[in-house]
C-alpha cells in the first residue's frame, strides 16, 4: 500500500470499506451470485448465500468460511412469497439488520410467442426475475431502511436493454427489472436507500454453459468489442462497487457490464 492509500482518509470524506456490512444474495449457488458472495466476503461483509440449490450454497458458504469470510447459506426459493418473508427475517435477525441486497437469481426462460406452453414459460420468467425481486425489495425494505447505506443491487440483462429473437418472456421480464429499478429509485430515495440495476452482457456462468465454445466465440467476435464473454466476478467487482458507502449518489442507474455490447453500434 502507497503511503497515499493509506492516507486516503485524509483526501476524502466518503468511506470505500464494506467491512462490517450484511448482505443477502439470491441464486448464489452458482455464477454471478456465487461470485458476488465472495467478493462481498473478500471486502468484510456478511454474506447470506441464498439459493434453491441447496447443496450450491453450502458450498459456496464453506468456501467463504475456508478462506476467512463470513457467510451462512440459507435454502430460498424466490417464485414462493412466503419462504421470502420468512428467510429475511431470519437473516435480519441472525445477522442484526440488513445492508445490502442483490437480487441476482434467474433463469433462461424463453420461447417463441406462438410456441405451445408459451403462457407458462412466460408466467414463471416473471415469478423467478421480476416478482420476486420486487417481493425480496418489499420484505427487506424495513432492514434496508434502518441501514446507513442501504442499497438494492437488481440484476438484469443486456436484454434489458435490447432485445434477442424468440426468448420474449426472459426480454420482457429483464426490461421489468430496469422499471421496477428506476421506480423504486425515484420511490424510495427519500427514504435513504438507491436503487441501482446492473446488466450483464454475455457472461460464463451455469447459464450459458450449455452453449458450445465456438457458438460463444462466434457470436463475441461479431458482438462485443471486448471480443470474449466476461467472467462472473468482472461483474461481481461491478455490483460490489455499487454497494460501498461511497457509492451514495448512485441511484436509479442502470449499468451494463457487457464488455460493449451495447455500446456497439455496427
Ligand atoms: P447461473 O445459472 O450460473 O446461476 C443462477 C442461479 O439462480 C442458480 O444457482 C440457480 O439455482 C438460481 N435460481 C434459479 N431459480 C431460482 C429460484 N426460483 N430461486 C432461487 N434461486 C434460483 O446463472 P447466472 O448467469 O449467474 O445468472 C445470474 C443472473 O444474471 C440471472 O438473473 C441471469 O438472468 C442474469 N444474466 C446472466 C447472463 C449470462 O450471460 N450468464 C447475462 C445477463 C444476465
Amino acid at each position: 500500500m502507497t503511503a497515499l492509500a493509506d492516507n486516503e482518509s485524509k483526501l476524502t470524506s466518503l468511506s470505500r470499506s464494506l467491512v462490517g456490512k450484511t448482505a443477502l444474495v439470491t441464486g448464489a449457488a452458482s455464477g454471478m451470485g456465487r461470485a458476488t458472495s465472495r467478493v462481498l466476503a473478500s471486502e468484510g461483509v456478511r454474506v447470506a448465500v441464498t439459493d434453491l440449490n441447496e447443496d450450491g450454497i453450502r458450498s459456496v458458504a464453506e468456501e467463504i468460511c475456508a478462506a476467512g469470510g463470513q457467510a451462512e447459506a440459507w435454502p430460498l426459493d424466490v417464485a414462493d412469497p412466503e419462504m421470502i418473508i420468512a428467510v429475511v427475517a431470519a437473516v435480519a435477525k441472525r445477522f442484526g439488520g440488513l445492508d445490502v441486497l442483490v437480487n441476482n437469481a434467474g433463469v433462461s426462460l424463453g420461447a417463441p410467442v406462438d410456441a405451445e406452453g408459451y403462457e407458462t414459460v412466460w408466467q414463471r420468467a416473471f415469478e423467478i426475475m421480476l416478482t420476486g425481486q420486487v417481493r425480496l425489495i418489499r420484505a427487506a425494505l424495513p432492514h434496508l431502511e434502518r441501514s446507513d447505506a442501504g442499497r438494492i443491487i437488481n440484476i438484469a440483462s443486456t436484454e434489458g436493454l435490447g432485445a434477442s429473437r424468440g426468448i420474449s418472456p426472459y426480454t420482457a421480464a429483464k426490461h421489468g427489472v430496469v422499471g421496477l429499478t428506476r421506480s423504486l429509485a425515484v420511490e424510495l430515495g427519500a427514504r435513504g436507500i438507491t436503487v441501482n440495476c446492473v446488466c450483464p452482457g454475455p457472461i460464463h456462468t451455469g447459464m450459458t454453459s450449455a452453449i458450445p465454445d465456438e457458438h460463444k466465440e462466434k457470436f463475441a467476435r461479431r458482438r462485443v468489442p471486448l471480443r470474449r464473454y466476461g467472467a462472473p466476478e468482472e461483474v461481481a467487482h461491478v455490483i460490489a462497487s455499487i454497494a460501498l458507502p461511497a457509492s451514495s449518489y448512485l441511484n436509479g442507474a442502470v449499468i451494463p457490464v457487457d464488455g460493449g455490447l451495447t455500446a456497439k453500434g455496427d
